[in-house]
């Protein structure tokens, strides 16, 4: 009886039952394949099935009990508001299913930013979910996308994981959803973030260091069952003579917000400020980011925004301060509610 007993809950006290894990594949070149091993950046993203990239890390077994589902199969700069809603709507399904205990996203790393931030702020659900692409197709020699597969699948079956947010799963980091973003565009250690790394997986097993601190998933005030559409949002990208064109076209083509990725902190060139000025009177809002990587723009510092009706994206850049913008305005098109936003996201 006793041995039946031990094996049963396994040899320290646990139950041997392994978590539930489903792999939603959507593409990149974590799926990707190219001609040679030789070719380690020349491929075609998303060609290779679910099914096959789990059969490619039959490790997987010895973690977790994992099933696969094939949501898209595109490169992730094709990534549109109507697939980030789709896969949103999926995950947030799948997260209320008790037969599921942990979620892992397969993405093309182009875009993977934009869908981790998205996710951690409209699925509320403290199960963990893990977004992970690669670098180098499978074909490739040194594939980082196996490893990063199985790190991915680890840190989704790992308890420690939950009440974290959305995480992203790449070379050996455990990256918070939230901030972290591609930094480096032909290497394996390509994602990173200002803030550091929530933690580290080795060998199958997860190292936590640190915890996200803004809201994000069961603390979200956006809710994907509530969302059907985004609104337009445009970036514009500062530099020096950057003319006032595209700031007019954004606004001609239906742009509720504009982000202007500015020089410095968040800086506007003394021509620009005037057509933004305008375009914020014709009832667009305008987001100061900047195009600096690290940092923080700071409010009324490089511009008056408070006398303007602007708002800052606090340390999210442009491309995630879009995100945020476009998901505010599914809920108010008020400035200082605006601001209180961007700064608790
Ligand atoms: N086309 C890019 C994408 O799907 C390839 C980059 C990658 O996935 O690593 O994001």
């Amino acid at each position: 009886m006793a041995l039946a007993l031990c094996t049963a809950l396994g040899a320290f006290g646990q139950t041997t039952t392994k978590a539930n894990v489903v792999v939603l594949a959507t593409g990149g070149t974590i799926a990707g394949a190219g001609a040679s091993a030789a070719n380690s950046a020349t491929y075609q993203a998303a060609k290779v099935p679910v099914e096959k990239l789990i059969a490619g890390v039959p490790e997987l077994a010895d973690i977790a009990n994992v099933r696969g589902e094939q949501v898209f199969q595109i490169a992730s700069e094709s990534f549109t508001n109507e697939k980030l809603i789709t896969l949103g709507k999926r995950v947030a399904a799948l997260a209320k299913d008790p037969g599921v205990d942990g979620i892992v996203i397969t993405h093309g790393t182009d875009t993977l930013e934009e869908t981790s931030f998205f996710l951690t702020l409209v699925v509320h659900t403290d199960k963990p979910i893990v977004v992970v692409g690669s670098m180098r197709p499978g074909t490739a020699m040194s594939a980082d996308g196996t490893l990063n597969l199985y790190d991915a699948v680890v840190v989704a079956a790992d308890k420690e994981s939950r009440g974290k947010g959305v995480l992203i799963a790449m070379n050996d980091d455990i990256l918070s959803g939230r901030d972290a973003g591609k930094r480096i565009n032909i290497k394996t250690n390509a994602f990173g973030s200002q803030w550091g790394a929530l933690g580290s997986v080795v060998e199958g097993k997860t190292y936590w260091f640190r915890a996200p601190v803004k809201r994000h998933t069961m603390a979200s005030e956006f809710d994907i069952e509530k969302i059907d559409t985004l609104p337009m949002v445009s970036i514009v990208y500062g530099s020096g003579e950057m003319g006032t064109a595209m700031a007019e076209a954004a606004g001609k083509a239906g742009a509720k917000a504009i982000i202007h990725a500015g020089t410095g902190n968040g800086s506007v060139p003394n021509y620009e400020v005037e057509t933004l000025r305008k375009l914020r009177a014709d009832g667009v809002q305008i987001v100061r980011s900047a195009r600096v990587p690290d940092g923080f723009v700071l409010r009324n510092s490089e511009q008056p925004d408070d006398k303007y009706d602007w708002v800052v994206a606090h340390d999210l850049n442009p491309q995630k301060a879009k995100i945020l913008a476009a998901l505010a305005l599914t809920r108010t098109s008020d400035t200082k509610e605006l601001q209180r936003i961007f700064w608790t996201y």
